[in-house]
């Protein structure tokens, strides 16, 4: 492809990404990118400025549907959504219309890993509610009862949905000397849960016999609200809860009941149901710890998922094969 047919490419950014990012999108095509505040481009300003791209890089933030897609016109070529889920994405509509939808797999895997352990601990050491103590500038003294939590050692996790981050927060689960099952309706191979040290078990059992659950499951119908107020009655009263997935997979009114009535012991959130607003109760509590969304939020993986979506939106608008196709059916 010449230069100067690349370049008659035209894209909108909906978010300026990582500096090496929006580097790599120089000279591959025309960008428009939006430079408002730091809220996600309104609506009817994502609605104007697709119309006549050639693709869309978005982000979680913006529903991309039917009525986007119109607005784009005939010659949208991708959505290259800058995150490993696409939920926000209708992928059926993309998929009848040709249009290629791509997401940001693998690169964020260990980070997001990590950051659900950072709560996990987080949470079963009161790890944020001791500095928001100490800030609070109450006195203190050391004291043998003082901010129990409970020991790792020995416990079990339960992971929900044992995908790629699921996985890989179970094989960090061997130097805190867990027992670790899983509950996900697509069983790992023997292989796999051998090398993993993971064994399946149906969800009531996840449920009932975890010290702590981590949530990895996609958004899905059948997932949103997987975890209400039956589900924490189902759970220990010293039981631990952690979403780095999505918000709606957890009922928060549900959840914030729970924590109050000490149905389980704690929770950590880095993902909410009507992001970016938080549960008001939730605020109020102190068994439970609350990050904005920082799953992949590291330089190296936040420079990898830039690249990774820049490359996929330059594959698509010039009709080449997209690394991490979401919708290979839309190639047909
Ligand atoms: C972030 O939440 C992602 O899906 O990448």
């Amino acid at each position: 492809m010449s230069e100067s047919l690349l370049s008659t490419r035209s894209v909108l950014v909906t978010r300026a990404l990582v500096p090496e990012a929006m580097r790599a999108l120089d000279g591959g095509c025309a960008v428009d990118l939006y430079q408002g505040p730091p809220e996600a481009i309104p609506r009817e300003e994502l609605l104007r400025r697709a119309a006549g791209k050639d693709g869309l890089l978005t982000l979680l933030t913006e529903r991309v549907d039917a009525e986007l897609l119109d607005a784009a016109g005939p010659q949208l070529k991708i959505v290259a959504n800058h995150a490993v889920g696409f939920d926000n994405v209708d992928v059926p509509e993309c998929t009848s219309r040709g249009v290629l939808v791509t997401n940001t797999p693998d690169v964020l895997t260990e980070a997001t890993a990590d950051l659900a352990w950072s709560l996990i601990l987080a949470c079963v050491r009161r790890v944020a509610e001791g500095d928001r103590f100490l800030r609070s500038r109450r006195p203190w003294i050391w004291g043998p009862s003082m901010m129990l939590g409970y020991d790792m050692y020995g416990k079990t996790l339960g992971v929900a949905g044992c995908g790629r981050i699921g996985q890989a927060v179970a094989r960090r689960a061997t130097g805190f000397g867990l027992r670790v099952i899983y509950h996900d309706p697509v069983r790992l191979s023997e292989a796999v849960e051998r090398e993993l040290n993971v064994t399946w078990c149906p969800f009531e059992t996840l449920l009932a016999e975890s010290d702590v659950i981590s949530v990895h499951t996609p958004l899905l119908p059948q997932t949103r609200h997987l975890f209400g107020a039956d589900a924490f009655r189902q759970m220990k009263p010293t039981a631990v809860l952690v979403n780095t997935a999505r918000g709606p997979i957890v009922d928060e009114p549900a959840l914030a009941e729970a924590l109050r009535a000490g149905e389980i012991f704690a929770a950590g959130l880095d993902v909410y149901e009507r992001e970016p607003q938080i549960e008001e109760a939730l605020l109020d509590l102190d068994n439970v710890t609350l990050l904005p969304h920082l799953g992949s939020a590291t330089i190296e993986t936040r420079t990898a998922m830039g690249l990774l979506a820049v490359d996929n939106l330059l594959a698509g608008i010039t009709g080449k094969r997209p690394r991490t196709l979401v919708n290979p059916d839309a190639l047909r």
